[in-house]
């Protein structure tokens, strides 16, 4: 089976001229170029670039033993992060759904009451809970209180000396939370100092929650090494992560303010969402760059579809296509006039494609213009090659744009705010 991604581009309005996007690339070939080598003015944050510094495979073989003892024994895992810190796991694990393992939980990615006594509450139904607390500098609200709350619950469950073999941190050498660990015996994980929250998909932050899942993680940087050697060998015209920068820069120029993800797997929502913060905390910044939503179908078609075919003309949208079929549910024949026999013996699959190749024609002919991506499956290896091409992607967009692509200088206004009101200063 063919493995690589493909992207196509539809413009029927001709939005951007023949020729304009591979001048654009070519234009644009020292920005490839320097990202390719490794930017020296990003030097440290750039960690993930060539995958084995922070994920290479005796990486991967050391987190897989860590994570084979957790699921020797836990029949519920929680992790505790928010942003980048727990987005890309939970990203993988609710669109692979591996069977076998721990209840997967997420705590620290809200300040929400409710959430947090039912998260209590639901763990008492679970014999053996393991806790990883994912913060970079351990400097974040949210993780920091939900990771006190819940070691507490471990040490009143298990007792101190049990409770601590039940809990995992991964935070940067040196910070507080490595100290925590080393007071108290945790098992500390490595949020590598070179690799920012919403980079760290190619390091222990997102790879170690999703071996104890039961993602085969060697899969997953395998499809990350296959990507990084195609972008790092492609010219710049034909380059799928400059393209793809490249379009969507044209996009924003000629007055588009928004991009929407669109498709037709729900179990991609979690992935998307992965997608917006990877844009939308990257970019977002200078009064510039595209926002980022998400079209999660057919659902979303009978909500913000209306908007899409008739709203303002101010988004372009980004197909996300599966080209391998893998379920099958026949439509049943039926006695009784439900007047849905014209799909008798149709299949669901065949159904959903009927409904994304639909929506492709009657958006593309409205003028929208419509980039796809036609990945083969949803598995390891494919969300491997995924995860590594938006964030090389992202990266170039932001150079295409001029911005800092690492840093979120605007997060500190809400926290600066908060922390007034809650007294810290
Ligand atoms: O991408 C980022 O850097 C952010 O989204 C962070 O991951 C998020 O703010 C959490 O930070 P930390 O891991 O320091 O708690």
């Amino acid at each position: 089976m063919d493995r690589s991604i493909t992207l196509t581009y539809t413009d029927l309005r001709g939005v951007i001229a023949p020729g304009e996007l591979e001048e654009r690339c070519r234009q644009a070939a020292p920005i490839l170029s320097r990202a390719v080598a490794g930017d020296p003015q990003y030097a440290g944050f750039t960690g993930w670039r060539t995958v084995d510094e922070s994920a290479g495979p005796d990486r991967v073989a050391f987190l897989q033993q860590q994570a084979r003892r957790v699921r020797q024994d836990a029949d519920a895992f929680v992790t505790i992060g928010i942003g980048g810190s727990n987005q890309s796991s939970r990203a993988a694990i609710k669109a692979l759904r591996p069977q076998d393992g721990p209840a997967m939980l997420w705590s620290g990615n809200t300040i929400s009451a409710r959430e947090m006594a039912d998260t209590l509450a639901r763990l008492d139904s679970y014999k053996s809970v393991y806790i990883n607390c994912i913060a970079k500098n351990f400097e974040t609200l949210e993780p920091g209180i939900a990771f006190r709350v819940l070691r507490q619950y471990l040490e009143r469950r298990y007792g101190e000396q049990e409770a601590a073999k039940r809990i995992f941190a991964t935070g940067t050498p040196g910070s507080t939370l490595h100290q925590l660990c080393k007071d108290h015996g945790y098992t500390f994980l490595t949020f590598p100092e070179r690799v920012g929250g919403r980079f760290s998909v190619l390091s222990d932050v997102g790879l170690f929650p999703m071996a104890v899942a039961g993602i085969d993680i060697a899969a997953v940087t395998d499809g990350m090494r296959m990507m990084r050697d195609r972008i790092f060998a492609q010219p710049a015209e034909e380059n799928i992560a400059l393209r793809y920068a490249a379009i969507r820069k044209l996009l924003l120029e000629k007055g588009y303010a928004m991009e929407m993800l669109a498709f037709f797997e729900p179990r991609l929502d979690f992935f998307a969402k992965w997608w917006v913060q990877t844009f939308a905390e990257s970019e977002g910044k200078d009064d510039t760059a595209l926002y980022p939503i998400v079209s999660s179908n057919s659902e979303d078609l009978h909500a913000v579809g209306q908007y899409v075919q008739q709203g303002r003309p101010i988004l372009f949208e980004t197909f996300l296509t599966v080209a391998e079929r893998d379920a099958s549910v026949r439509i049943p024949p039926e006695a009784k006039k439900d007047y849905f026999d014209y799909l008798t013996g149709k299949d669901f699959w065949d159904i959903n494609n009927a409904a994304r190749k639909g929506t492709f024609a009657a958006h593309s002919q409205r003028g929208i213009p419509c980039l796809e991506f036609t990945i083969p499956a949803i598995d390891a290896h494919t969300l491997g090659q995924l995860y590594y091409y938006f964030i090389f992607s992202c990266y170039l967009s932001c150079e295409l744009l001029g911005v800092n692509p690492f840093d979120q200088p605007g997060v500190e206004a809400y926290k600066h705010q908060m922390f007034r009101l809650l007294g810290k200063y």
